[in-house]
């Protein structure tokens, strides 16, 4: 820029600087709160159940085979420090393994003030959960997960294994809850879903490959050392973190299970401008590199598959008085994402290690990211013959727009990733060509309006993923076809000016999103529809909660070809106000 001489005019151009220095810490954007100030005042008389909305397990109504403590810990202020660590031991007086159909179940409490936490649970460095915490209040809170783990069966019966919880909390004079932690295991002698006639008739009818259903034989991670948690954490778009891994040669079939959470400036990745814009308002933030993510996912260097993950709000994201006593979708069990390496066993079945990397695109500090490898084992033969077919570089199509002037402006992102594979593998089962096809698409909006003061996101994410297993003659053996979408939208309005007090102000604010999913095997259906619509202010200082009201309304509505569930609840300012749940379907054919 050209410098001037004249006092004037730099006497302008430095008010003008302190003037956004000052006013612009654009409190619009998306940020992590604690409301214990708020909940303090409201102060419950008995501690309240806090959930995560979910159809019931199939298990859920029926008598275990018995039930095992993995472990139970308090996380009091243990930041910086190495996670919780206890040699695993298999269940005994159970009966004798294999077992069909395994739960995994977390009880949480705490009490006092506290932000959110992130948590990952392991067994021999294979993540089973990934979970946050609640925002406690002074009367306490507690909170139930379940989740179906049958997949991970074969570690269960393992006893050289450790169990592992990374749970980063900080306690002092002003955070006081301690997150206290249970988690068992809970063994079912017979698989609920086989058990079940009308099940089984189905999918022999839909020609399932049940073969396919069956948990892996064996799981290997694609993890970090464990000395913090067996998560990567990634900081930048620079940084790749790989494991060198080396396949049993009669491997027939292999899944990447992925699992990754965001935080710190990136916590609202979704809701992040570009630099230019940040640079150009000189504001006060690291929150940039646009509104765009991509976990990558890389065998030996070589694109194998990636993931616009689902946006899970935490909470005490966004205005935390949304997610009392009900959190956000995945707030409590966050969704991983599989992806069937099958067609590459050509290149891994040669007795060598590769290299399994994983990566964000465009990705600031930070992010936790790491993988379990299923792999599934020819019984019939120790030695599996494969090849590799189609292998194309993805097709990526991806246009940015960004105008803006000053502070109010508009970005868009339009991005869609294809990609095909396919590869065969000769087993006692015959000579199977597994073909991949997986497609990505995001549109994204952030814009800013009245000078900064009111932001709108929106993002409408498209994933689908095609597996079709051919024999030799070309006859079709299987066909799964997993599409998830994930509509977004947050409205944030910011009004200043109710006392003198800069770190004081009231926002304004509306989120709905939904996570849908279709899943097909065969001819058999399932279907999942999840949506919350939040809507509510509240007055803040610096990061606290002083004042507010919110309420948030979520349907969910579940469908297979045999059964069906919807829940549909209001929760209205930390109390559910309405709640139904049925398990008719509403149209019987
Ligand atoms: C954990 O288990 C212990 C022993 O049964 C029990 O006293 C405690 O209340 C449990 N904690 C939670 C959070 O459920
Ligand atoms: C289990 O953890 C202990 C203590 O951290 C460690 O010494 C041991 O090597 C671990 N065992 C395995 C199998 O990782
Ligand atoms: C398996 O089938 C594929 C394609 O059908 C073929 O290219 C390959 O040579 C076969 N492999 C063996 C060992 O027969
Ligand atoms: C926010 O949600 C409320 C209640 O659903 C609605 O009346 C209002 O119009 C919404 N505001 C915007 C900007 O969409």
């Amino acid at each position: 820029m050209s410098a001037t001489n004249q006092n004037g005019a730099v006497k302008f151009l430095l008010t003008f600087a302190f003037l956004i220095a000052t006013t612009v810490s654009l409190p619009s954007s998306p940020d992590r709160f604690l409301k214990s100030a708020l909940t303090s005042l409201r102060s419950p008389d008995e501690p309240q159940e806090y959930e995560e909305l979910r159809r019931p397990l199939p298990s859920d109504g029926l008598t275990p085979s018995c039930s095992h403590v993995l472990l139970r810990h308090s996380f009091g202020n243990t930041i910086d420090g190495p996670p919780y660590t206890a040699p695993y031991t298999p269940p005994s007086g159970c009966t004798s393994p294999p077992w069909s159909y395994v739960v995994l179940d977390l009880r949480a409490a705490s009490s006092g003030d506290q932000y959110d936490r992130i948590s990952g649970l392991w067994l021999g460095g294979v993540e089973l959960l990934r979970t946050s915490t609640a925002e406690p209040n002074p009367t306490g809170i507690f909170w139930n997960v379940r989740k179906d783990v049958s997949r991970y069966s074969s570690l269960f019966m393992r006893s050289d294994l450790n169990v592992t919880m990374m749970l980063e909390n900080i306690v002092n004079d002003v955070y006081t809850g301690i997150y206290h932690i249970n988690v068992t295991l809970i063994f079912y002698e017979f698989n609920p879903i086989e058990q079940n006639p009308k099940i089984r008739s189905r999918l022999e009818i839909a020609g399932s490959d049940r073969k396919d259903q069956t948990p892996a034989d064996l799981i290997i991670p694609v993890c970090d050392g464990g000395n913090r948690g067996f998560w990567f954490m990634i900081e930048n778009p620079a940084e790749t973190y790989s494991k060198r891994i080396q396949i049993p040669s009669n491997t027939r079939k292999i899944v990447l299970e992925l699992y990754v959470s965001f935080h710190g400036n990136d916590e609202f990745w979704y809701s992040n401008p570009p630099n230019s814009y940040i640079r150009t308002n000189n504001l006060a933030t690291g929150r940039g590199n646009g509104a765009y993510r991509e976990v990558l996912v890389k065998i030996d260097g070589r694109y194998v598959g990636s993931e616009v993950p689902f946006p899970v709000m935490f909470t005490g994201g966004i205005n935390p008085l949304f997610w009392e006593p009900v959190v956000a979708i995945g707030a409590f069990n966050l969704p991983s994402y599989d992806m069937d390496l099958t067609p590459f066993l050509g290149l891994l079945l040669d007795g060598k290690s590769h290299e399994f990397a994983l990566s964000v695109n465009d990705g600031i500090s930070y992010w936790l990211v790491d993988a379990n490898l299923h792999l599934w084992l020819d019984h019939g033969s120790s030695n599996v013959e494969a090849g590799s077919g189609r292998y194309d570089s993805p097709s990526r199509h991806m246009v940015r727009q960004e105008e803006f002037e000053q502070l109010d402006g508009s970005f868009r992102v339009e991005a869609e990733v294809r990609s095909e594979f396919d590869g065969w593998v000769k087993s006692s089962e015959g000579n199977l060509t597994t073909m991949v096809k997986s497609m990505i698409k995001v549109g994204s909006l952030v814009r800013f309006e009245k000078n900064g003061a009111y932001k709108r996101v929106e993002q409408r994410v498209k994933t689908k993923r095609i597996v079709e297993v051919t024999s030799e003659s070309g006859k079709p053996v299987n066909r799964v076809v997993h599409q998830r979408t994930y509509p977004l939208t947050v409205i944030t309005s910011t009004l200043r000016g109710l006392t003198n007090d800069k770190d004081m102000y009231l926002l304004v604010t509306n989120v709905s999103h939904a996570l849908n999913e279709r899943f097909s095997a065969g001819e058999a259906l399932t279907q999942v529809f999840n949506r919350q619509d939040s809507d509510g202010w509240m007055e803040v200082e610096d990061h606290n909660v002083l004042a507010g009201e919110a309420s948030t309304r979520q349907s969910f509505n579940y469908i297979d070809d045999l059964s069906c569930y919807s829940r549909t609840l209001v929760a209205a300012n930390g109390k559910i106000s309405q709640d139904s749940s049925s398990d008719a379907c509403a149209s019987s054919s």
